[in-house]
């Protein structure tokens, strides 16, 4: 079958990686894709925002089925365009994709469905905000409704604060329209974890958990970014509490959309609070996440598009996928600078020797070619994957690959998946 991978980051080299191991693919394309994707797929050039172009593409090449890495093509109704057009899609209709592009949207559906009890409101005029705020407190959060780019979520430690975001998303429309709708919500307290589920409008499949390192320093310092890495799965959430969080507010969640008439097919991720209260949803997106998909689809030992044709199918219940019981961590490799401005251009060496050496994936991020040179093309660069029978061991593979790999300015976190070793070795 022909397959299309949208998108061309380092979750998408790991989608396209996995769909390239099944002996059902025989034609794999990825628009735009990397110079590490390229390994695997033959690239189209056409943005993944650039619906018109990957809908022309998709009419000529028929491909037997769509994967859709980033939210963005998703919000903007690319799954319903291909559906249309009778062309498979493993990703949602606008309408469910607004679990990630509608913060308003989403908070409303839960309390609707009284799958989440936190506190919120929802404004579109600066004073009612303000009020709102100065009524409740702080620490207190606010985020722009629409996508703003991973930068529309402030945990306002004061009134003030909180008051300058909301000025900044309302007043100064520093996220555009995106910014205009504001929602306001209770400062939840606790340990985050996230889930990541398949579904098939109706019922979930659901991956093994994975963390993400959201913060560009060691010790959890410094600006928040796309992710410095991750691992999976996840100490901190034992298994009666993902079963619990699946089956109390996940399921709920789809069976909600599909009783609004907004059924959701696609990978959901689900960001939860695991506050004395019990545990609370605190966003979801609508896709894979980034590095999550680099430490989950590693520990995947069976065959991927069965999995994604069954949820294009709807019939997710007849598949039981094989988890590898090895570790997983990944280590962002991320160009110095990032998350704030950095050079691009820089010459990278060391990959093959890194995969060869120590077994470990080189997922590429940010890379391209330049006169036959693989060179940096973005603020994150490459993530390096390996498993292990320990997360010691894991974590040992992927720093000593990751110390073969050079490029002007590289900057990783020293510190990825060291509470998961330290829970490991207090539970022996
Ligand atoms: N790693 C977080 C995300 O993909 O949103």
């Amino acid at each position: 079958m022909k397959v299309l991978v949208v998108g061309s980051g380092g979750r998408e080299h790991a989608l396209a990686w996995k769909l390239a191991a099944s002996p059902s693919v025989s034609r794999l394309y990825c628009a735009p894709g990397n110079a590490g994707i390229a390994r695997q797929a033959e690239l189209v050039d056409l943005k993944a925002d650039d619906l018109p172009g990957l809908l022309a593409w998709c009419s000529d090449n028929r491909p037997d089925l769509v994967v859709v890495g980033p939210e963005r093509p998703l919000v903007l109704g690319f799954a319903d365009r291909l559906r249309e057009a009778a062309i498979p899609v493993y990703g949602p209709s606008a309408a469910a994709a607004r679990m990630e592009g509608s913060k308003a949207f989403t908070d409303e559906l839960l309390s609707r469905h009284g799958l989440s009890h936190k506190r919120f409101g929802i404004f579109t005029d600066p004073a009612s905000a303000r009020a709102y705020v100065r009524q409740h407190g702080a620490p207190i959060v606010v985020k722009a409704d629409g996508d703003a780019f991973g930068k529309g979520v402030k945990v306002a430690a004061t009134i003030e604060e909180a008051e300058a975001f909301i000025d900044r998303c309302m007043v100064e429309k520093a996220f555009g329209p995106n910014g205009e709708t504001v929602v306001i919500e209770e400062c939840l307290v606790g340990p985050e974890v996230t889930i990541k589920v398949f579904a098939d409008g109706s019922d979930i499949l659901p991956m093994p958990p994975a963390q993400d390192y959201k913060r560009v320093g060691d010790g959890d310092r410094g600006d928040n970014t796309g992710g410095m890495g991750c691992y999976s799965p996840v100490p901190i959430l034992d298994a009666a509490m993902h079963a619990f969080i699946l089956a109390n507010l996940v399921e709920p969640t789809i069976r909600a959309l599909a009783e609004e008439g907004t059924p959701y097919v696609g990978t959901l991720y689900c960001g939860c609070i695991l506050t004395d209260r019990g545990p609370e949803i605190l966003e979801y997106n609508c896709r894979f996440g980034d590095p999550e998909a680099q430490v989950i689809l590693p520990r995947l030992d069976s065959d991927f598009v069965d999995i994604l044709q069954a949820a294009v199918e709807g019939r997710i219940r007849e598949v039981t996928p094989i988890w590898s019981d090895n570790r997983s961590v990944c280590v962002v490799l991320a160009s110095g600078g990032y998350p704030a401005d950095y050079e691009k251009g820089k010459v990278i060496t060391g990959i093959d020797e890194a995969e060869a050496a120590t077994g470990a994936v080189v997922f590429h991020a940010g890379t391209a070619l330049r006169n036959g040179d693989l060179v940096t093309a973005g603020g994150r660069v490459l993530g390096v994957t390996a498993l292990g029978p320990t997360f010691a061991a894991a974590r040992g593979v992927a720093y000593d690959a990751v110390s073969r790999i050079h490029f002007g300015g590289m900057y990783y976190r020293r510190d990825l998946a060291q509470r998961a070793v330290e829970a490991e070795q207090a539970s022996v």
